[in-house]
C-alpha cells in the first residue's frame, strides 16, 4: 500500500503494509538510523521522535497514524545546519556513555522545550521519566537541559 509522509519536512511516499510500526519504516526505508530499536513494547523511549510536536513511541506507533502528519526525528533537529541548542548542550555536558537512548532522550527534551522553556527541575525530571538510560546518565541530562532552559 502506497503512504505518504511528511519526515523532516520531505515528502515521502512508500510502498508498505499499514501496520507497519513507524520505527522501522524510518529506519529501513528512510534510511533514519538515528531514531533506536529499545524494548520494542512501547517502554524505554529509545524510539522516540515527535508526530505532530508531540513525542511518540515509534515502536508503537502504526505508520499509517502518521499519514498526514509531520515527523521530526533527531536527524530533523537540528535546523539550518545549526544543531539544536540540546544537542550543543548534550555535547558540552558529555552527556551519553554508550549513546543508545540519547536521540530518544533529546527528542523528549526537546519537546519539554518547546512547550516549556523554562522548566524547573522538576518539570525535566517529569518530563524525562519515561526514558530510560542503561548507562545512568540521568543527572548529566537533567543538567544540559538545564544549562538550555530560559
Ligand atoms: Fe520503543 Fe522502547 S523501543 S519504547
Amino acid at each position: 500500500m502506497a503512504l505518504s509522509l511528511t519526515v523532516n519536512g520531505e515528502q515521502q511516499s512508500l510502498d508498505v503494509e499499514g501496520d507497519t510500526p513507524l520505527l522501522w519504516v524510518l529506519r529501513d526505508e528512510l534510511g533514519l538510523k538515528g531514531t533506536k530499536f529499545g524494548c520494542g513494547a512501547g517502554l524505554c523511549g529509545a524510539c522516540t521522535v515527535h508526530l505532530n510536536g508531540e513525542p511518540v513511541r515509534s515502536c508503537s506507533t502504526s505508520v499509517e497514524a502518521a499519514v498526514g502528519g509531520e515527523i521530526t526525528t533527531i536527524e530533523g533537529l537540528a535546523e539550518d545546519g545549526q544543531l539544536h541548542p540540546l544537542q550543543e548542550a548534550w555535547i558540552a555536558h558529555g552527556v551519553p556513555q554508550c549513546g543508545y537512548c540519547q536521540s530518544g532522550q533529546i527528542m523528549s527534551a526537546a519537546h519539554l522545550l518547546a512547550t516549556n522553556p523554562a522548566p524547573v527541575r522538576d518539570d525535566i525530571v517529569a518530563a524525562m521519566t519515561g526514558n530510560l538510560c542503561r548507562c545512568g546518565t540521568y543527572s548529566r541530562i537533567i543538567a544540559a537541559v538545564e544549562s538550555v532552559a530560559g
